[in-house]
């Protein structure tokens, strides 16, 4: 089956900077793409090209078969975009503003107003729907650009950020309408900031930074490249943390760190349970005092800044300073 979205070996330059270097990526039809990337990474800039507004360097990108730069008219109809900037018009009315959007869509006279009806319906606006944009609140500007790029009934949501500078209220309302369009076929491309909406909204992600794709799958695949599972031992005295220490590599348990700051030791758990309960009679038989053992499963937000940190920085720099 074709693709919604088919990215090949994209490239982008601004001057001399590098946005795009090389993205290669899918999105199957119906499916939910998160893309994930600290300030700068080159999301703006990728699903621009996406929606037609700016023009790839180099490489291609397919819409439902269709090229954007050479077939950009056909594409354009297929697809709705949710700037990360509000791109509706501030002079006028959200309603006037939706009811252009179905105009532009070519429905006419009654069809076009009964359209922009049902949309500020849909994303609670009908009350302010008759004030000009310029006096609406972040959240209800937000809502409203969701409502435009949905007037033409998209085959592909693209989506900028679309929850940033959202209260969780609005959050939560904007989650479940993507949820719902995605549930009924709609293929999302959706640029975060945040682990948290990745993980309530995408089927996949990838993860992008300095323009190039550094991690991509599910969210557990993600989450399993920081080693998964951990156990955390602290003992009552800090003093104790080099015995614990002799005792488990004495026992076999040669991965464990001492993390000196926390106070504490961290010992991934590859074994599993049994693994654990072999570690429990170690600590046992070392007859230590401890304040707390826990288990501890990374977050995704831990996982985002392993990826994207200073740490995962350093080769580049290194390599770029040859
Ligand atoms: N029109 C432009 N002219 C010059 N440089 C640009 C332009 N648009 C983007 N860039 C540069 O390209 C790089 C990628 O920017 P982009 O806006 O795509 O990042 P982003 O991932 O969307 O970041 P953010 O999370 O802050 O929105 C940055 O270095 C940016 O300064
Ligand atoms: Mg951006």
């Amino acid at each position: 089956m074709t693709p919604a979205i088919r990215i090949e070996n994209l490239a982008k330059n601004f001057g001399s900077t590098a946005a795009i270097r090389g993205v290669s990526l899918e999105v199957p039809a119906g499916r939910v793409l998160g893309l994930l990337g600290p300030n700068g990474a080159g999301k703006t800039t990728l699903v621009r090209m996406v929606a037609t507004l700016i023009r790839p360097d180099s490489g291609r990108i397919l819409v439902h078969g269709h090229d954007v730069v050479r077939e950009a008219a056909r594409v354009r109809p297929l697809i709705g975009l949710t700037g990360q900037y509000a791109s509706v018009d501030e002079d006028i009315s959200g309603w006037e503003n939706l009811y252009l959007i179905a105009r532009l869509f070519n429905l006419r006279g009654r069809k076009a107003r009964a359209r922009a009806d049902e949309m500020l319906e849909r994303f609670s606006l009908t009350e302010a729907g008759k004030r000009p944009v310029g006096g609406y609140s972040g959240g209800m500007r937000r809502r409203l650009d969701l409502a435009a790029s949905l007037t033409g009934d998209p085959r592909v949501l693209v989506l900028d950020e679309p929850t940033t500078g959202l209260d969780p209220h609005s959050r939560n309302s904007l989650w479940a309408e993507v949820n719902r369009l995605a549930g009924q076929g709609t293929t999302v491309l959706l640029t975060t900031q945040y682990m948290e909406e990745a993980e309530a909204l995408a089927d996949a992600l990838v993860v992008i930074d300095s323009g190039r794709v550094i991690a991509s799958g599910s969210t557990a695949e993600l989450r399993a490249r920081l080693g998964g599972q951990m156990l955390r031992i602290q003992p009552e005295e800090p003093g104790d943390l080099a015995r614990i220490y002799q005792a488990l590599l004495t026992a076999g348990h040669t991965e464990a760190t001492v993390m000196a700051d926390e106070g504490r030791l961290h010992l991934p758990l590859t074994g599993g349970g049994s693994q654990l309960t072999a570690v429990v009679r170690t600590l046992g038989e070392a007859d230590i005092p401890l304040a707390s053992l826990d288990t501890h499963i990374p977050s995704l937000d831990e996982v985002f800044l392993k990826l994207t940190g200073p740490a995962a920085r350093e080769p580049v720099a290194a390599r770029s300073a040859a």
